[in-house]
């Protein structure tokens, strides 16, 4: 795994939405998979940006929401649905039926899950997935114990969620028990992985899926198994890493092969 230490949750933005604003440049009509929460925000905005900006055109680009909460509407103030078109999808000139949020208000919930997983397969899987991690080590709504195989399907949130999630609702009785959720298996698919995190909240979580062995009980540490994830922290989410002056020799080793002064690489 790469890991990119930035030094606050505004050079975690600039430099996810480089990565991103990359892509859409070289594939026009590449996939994004997308991530809702406080994490990705700043990133939306610098994308926003560099489309009113620069130009960066989104008119051919997909995109495939990681999960969504059941029993909300689209238009629900808390549906991810709505956060999607508040902080991105309105600002940018992508096609609204190319933007894929799953249905938290689905008839028939299996069905459904199996119609997603088919729709990401149509276009071809996706090319870049974006994720924020829970302080329980989440990712998507794969709570702990979720199967690292899993495909989309329903999911029962944590106390731990509920109430990391609750100072967006009005309280923790208001937050659905249930959502949507691609599952490890889904995420493992997509071609290369941007996992997101800034804050001292997020340091323990971090630590386990970086360094610590691959389990059920934190699922993000199954990005260990995917062989493009690039970690994208601030200085207080990394601030555990036991590695991290390793990981920024790397980057300096890394800057230095792309400017093409390999120092002491080469000596
Ligand atoms: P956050 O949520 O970005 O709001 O911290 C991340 C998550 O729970 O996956």
């Amino acid at each position: 795994m790469r890991v990119i230490v930035e030094k606050d949750k505004e050079g975690v933005a600039r430099r996810a939405a480089q990565f991103a604003a990359i892509l859409v440049r070289k594939r026009p009509n590449c996939v994004l998979g997308l991530a809702t929460g406080g994490t990705p925000l700043g990133m939306y905005a610098e994308l926003i940006r560099l489309h009113r900006e620069e130009g960066l055109d989104f008119s051919r680009v997909v995109t495939f929401n990681l999960d969504e909460y059941v029993g909300l509407s689209a238009t629900h103030p808390q549906s991810y649905r709505h956060f999607m078109q508040q902080n991105l999808f309105d600002h940018i000139n992508i096609d609204p039926r190319d933007t894929h949020v799953p249905d938290g208000r689905a008839l028939d919930f299996e069905a459904y899950c199996a119609h997603y997983e088919r729709l990401i397969s149509d276009e071809g899987g996706i090319d870049l997935q974006v994720l924020g991690i829970g302080s329980d080590g989440h990712i998507a709504f794969n709570e702990p114990g979720s199967s690292l195989g899993s495909r989309t399907r329903l999911k029962t949130l944590t106390a731990e969620t509920i109430r990391d999630n609750a100072r967006f609702f009005g309280g923790e009785h208001e937050v659905p028990r249930l959502a949507i959720t691609m599952g490890v298996g889904t995420i493992l698919e997509s071609r290369q992985c941007l996992l997101l995190a800034a804050g001292a909240s997020k340091a323990k979580a971090i630590r386990e899926t970086i360094e610590g062995p691959i389990t059920a009980q934190i699922t993000a540490s199954a990005l260990q198994l995917h062989r493009d994830v690039i970690a994208i922290l601030d200085e207080e989410a990394a601030r555990l890493l036991e590695r991290r002056d390793y990981y920024l020799e790397v980057e300096r080793a890394q800057a230095a092969l792309q400017t093409g002064h390999f120092g002491r690489i080469d000596a």
